[in-house]
């Protein structure tokens, strides 16, 4: 893999800023609105709450030793913004090429602004084996990254995530134990999951999504399926009606019905499985018939956009470009011009060459990052309202400081380690993908405000 440095751009003029625009609407500043108050305030309620992290769902059993998020010192709670950037600019110069700081396109911007590349969850993961010298990988993103980057770096490299309470909602709506139990009932069904039949196909491949847990990924590797990301879905469903009568595909039912749609697969031929159901709610006879079985998940920052906010955006700016992730609702995902993984819409935007009104569909410390980053077109997200991924949200910089000064301190704070059973069958759902076909990963980015630091 070779990585690309985009030239660093200047200073925006445009505040990318989430949290200023946040703090603004509970002020009053701003007549915008936002989905919850709450976010204005620091993450730390969730330190104390018990079940939560280091596992990725909240039904996951917590390995026995492993950290839990402990209470951020209050100096790092009561910390202006202009410190704590002061403290985290000093503690990462301390240490130097020893360490290196992972930003997901969708982190706050006075956390990515600190970061060495900013990119999508695999290209950060991938990221990280270009630094083989760096023994500490503080991954600014949420837990099933940074288990992924665990799976993908040295075994003696130490893969930070600096709040621990930074899960991801759709990962956590498929537990291992869900999964197995929905295996189970399948093979109830569809008789001996490993039976290959004449065409040299068996009939259920499971296919999860990259945001789903690292034991999520061991379970497919261990039974002959595969990882997706929302840049190669519709290749790995090719992989996978290769070797399999059907497909079922986890946490996202949006991202799996998006892709198998555009190939083709009609509509009644997708049965939902929802986990708290007996046959997860579909008969015998829909999952008999079915190509691709879709698992009851989806992502609560994606499920906002809506038809009519598109309408909207036609009637209001005439040939607007409208680009939408897939992990919106199919309804949506029609109705705009473009659907594509994080990267694509970055990419889209990188490649216009005209001025371009750009209404996009995805979360909004992207969207706001890219106005500033691109300031020649006008690009504005479809929701009007303020509503951030809250658990991505929560790595609040205050965290960031707290992790590089523990580490120059000779401490290395929130580990995420993937226990071997479980990684070496995870790998081999990785590398089942990465053979089907590598995500595109040229680009990751330096930081829009690395001048600023
Ligand atoms: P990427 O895989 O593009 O990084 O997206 C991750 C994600 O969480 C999308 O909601
Ligand atoms: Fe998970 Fe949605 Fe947040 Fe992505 S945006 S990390 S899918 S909750």
């Amino acid at each position: 893999m070779s990585i690309t440095f985009v030239p660093t751009p200047a200073v925006p003029a445009i505040d990318a800023s989430v949290d200023h625009a946040i703090q603004a609407i509970v002020t009053g500043a701003s007549t915008d609105a936002t989905c919850s108050t709450d976010l204005a305030a620091g993450p730390w309620d969730f330190d104390i709450r018990p079940g939560y992290g280091p596992g990725s769902s909240m039904g996951d059993v917590i390995p026995t030793g492993a950290p839990r998020q402990g209470e951020l010192p209050s100096a790092y709670r009561e910390a202006d913004e202009e410190e704590l950037h002061e403290r985290i600019r000093a503690a990462k110069a301390a240490l130097g090429d020893r360490v290196v700081i992972l930003g997901h396109f969708y982190q706050r911007e006075e956390v990515v602004r600190h970061a060495d590349y900013v990119g999508d969850s695999f290209q950060l993961a991938t990221a990280a084996k270009g630094r083989p010298d760096a023994e500490a990988i503080v991954f600014c993103g949420v837990h099933f990254m940074a288990e992924t980057a665990d799976l993908l770096s040295g075994p003696e490299q130490a893969v930070i995530l600096p709040n621990l309470a930074a899960g991801c909602s759709m990962a956590d709506m498929a537990d291992i134990d869900q999964v197995e139990e929905c295996w189970e009932q399948l093979s109830e069904v569809l008789g001996d999951l490993d039976a290959v039949d004449e065409e040299g196909r068996v009939p259920v491949i499971p296919v999860t999504y990259m945001n789903s847990s690292a034991a999520i990924k061991g379970f497919v590797g261990r039974h002959g399926g595969i990882v997706c990301t929302s840049s190669n879905a519709q290749t790995v469903l090719e992989w996978a009606f290769a070797r399999g009568r059907r497909v079922l595909f986890f946490p996202d039912q949006h991202l799996g019905r998006n892709t198998a749609k555009a190939m083709g697969v009609p509509l009644e031929q997708m049965p939902m499985w929802n986990p708290r159901r007996a046959l997860g709610g579909s008969s015998a006879e829909e999952l008999v018939e079915s190509r691709v079985i879709l698992w009851h998940g989806f992502c609560s920052v994606h499920r906002r956009f809506t038809v009519g906010q598109i309408d909207q955006a036609r009637a209001e700016h005439p040939g607007v470009r409208v680009i939408v992730h897939p992990e919106c609702p199919m309804e949506v995902v029609d109705a705009a011009d473009e659907a594509g993984s994080t990267d694509y819409i970055r990419r889209a935007i990188d490649n216009a060459t005209e001025p371009t009104t750009f209404a996009i569909g995805t979360e909004i410390n992207l969207v706001r990052r890219l106005a500033a980053q691109y300031p020649q077109h006008e690009i504005f997200c479809l929701d009007p309202v303020v509503c951030p991924c809250s658990t991505m949200y929560r790595i609040h910089p205050g965290y960031l400081a707290w992790t590089l000064e523990e580490l120059v301190a000779g401490r290395t704070p929130n580990r995420i380690t993937v226990s071997a059973d479980v990684a070496d069958p995870a790998r081999v759902a990785l590398e089942r993908m990465l053979a089907a076909k590598p995500p595109v990963v040229d680009a990751p980015q330096t930081p829009v405000a690395a001048s600023a630091r």
